[in-house]
């Protein structure tokens, strides 16, 4: 025979054929993204396939094998194109399925914020901030001197009773009041001083909706050579004005501190019933929120000041009782629960 197909090895391209089969469908079927689709469509289907190879030499084949093996790379041509379609589709598909969809309802990241303890502290300072008084820091574990002694509360006096607190036995307590940071601020600097000094306090108390074994305070002392009595009634009732609304009325009713003198409880008129009785101010129509008087000689004599030269007058507020009556808190436990139902209130 002179026919040039005969000398065309057509079982080698059989063979080609049989290889394409093999691998190219199941590699197609794996394919793992588009992109890796799109190589194999290349080296199946490109202009340098085999296929292609294939495919443009049928003319030299013999007829027989031209209709034969035309037909079967045909075949092998368009399943490849199809396999390869619809790899493509369950690509997209899984695209779509790990991908976000935007027209579905977000989901709001939870995020902290300050407890209200903290809040209320904060807010406080700002407003004495306001009027030149700077915050300071004191510290929670003291000695007897700084919670008592300096502060006109002898040793073995009663008074030291009302400011009970937790000793450790080795000369050491932890505070009951804020009101030592005057001390340990006087000892440090001379007057003027405008200072307010928020911390903890710790008390032996037993717990109850109104009592907690600590708590938080905040004390302010102002000493100069002329601050007077009537200047403490100004900041505070301005002080109260901020903070419970513009309304607000002050009344000053005699007590006593030992490191005070004269020495008052702090009243304002109720901001719920605006002085009328209500539930909140147990129908009195005021509200008691501080300690407040004059600085004592004693303590000004304790820090090396002479009380000649020097007067001022100190306050201290307990920051849970005015945020409970800000907020109409009715139990101190809330705060220290750590319940985020109730802290999430006060975002
Ligand atoms: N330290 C007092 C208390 O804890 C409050 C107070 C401070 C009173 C300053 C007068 C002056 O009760």
């Amino acid at each position: 025979m002179t026919d040039p197909s005969e000398t065309l090895p057509s079982d080698s391209i059989d063979s080609i054929l049989d290889e394409i089969e093999r691998k190219a469908f199941s590699k197609i079927e794996q394919a793992a993204d588009s992109a890796e689709l799109e190589v194999l469509r290349i080296e199946y289907l490109g202009k340098k396939a085999k296929l292609s190879f294939v495919l443009k030499s049928l003319g030299e084949l013999s007829r027989d094998d031209r209709v034969r093996i035309g037909g079967r790379a045909n075949q092998i041509r368009n399943g490849l194109e199809e396999s390869i379609r619809k790899r493509k589709e369950v690509l997209k598909g899984a695209w779509r399925e790990k991908s976000i969809d935007f027209t579905l309802p977000g989901l709001r990241a939870e995020s902290g914020t300050l407890h209200p303890i903290t809040q209320t502290v904060h807010e406080i300072v700002r407003i004495f901030e306001k009027l030149n008084f700077e915050q300071v820091a004191g510290r929670e574990v003291e000695t007897e001197f700084y919670n008592f002694t300096a502060l006109n509360i002898p040793e073995n006096h009663p008074s030291r009773d009302a400011f009970d607190t937790f000793f450790t036995g080795h000369g050491h307590l932890l505070r009951s009041q804020t009101s030592t940071v005057q001390i340990r601020i006087m000892e440090k600097r001379k007057p003027p001083l405008r200072i307010v000094a928020p911390g903890r306090v710790y008390r032996p108390d037993t717990v109850d909706a109104s009592h907690s074994f600590m708590f938080h305070q905040i004390e302010g002392l102002m000493v100069d050579d002329r601050t007077t009595f009537a200047d403490l009634k100004g900041i505070l009732h301005l002080f109260l004005r901020k903070f419970f609304g513009e309304t607000s009325k002050i009344r000053f009713r005699p007590h006593f501190f030992p490191f005070t003198e004269p020495s008052v409880e702090v009243d304002v008129s109720c901001f719920i019933c605006r002085a009328k009785g209500c539930s909140v101010c147990s129908q009195k129509g005021w509200l008691e929120v501080m300690g407040a008087g004059s600085v004592h000689p004693r303590v000004f004599e304790a820090v090396g000041y002479d009380p000649r030269k020097v007067q001022g007058f100190a306050f201290g507020m307990g920051v849970e009782r005015i945020a409970m009556l800000k907020y109409g808190i009715s139990d101190i436990r809330l705060f220290f629960e750590n319940d985020v139902r109730f802290l999430k209130q006060f975002f």
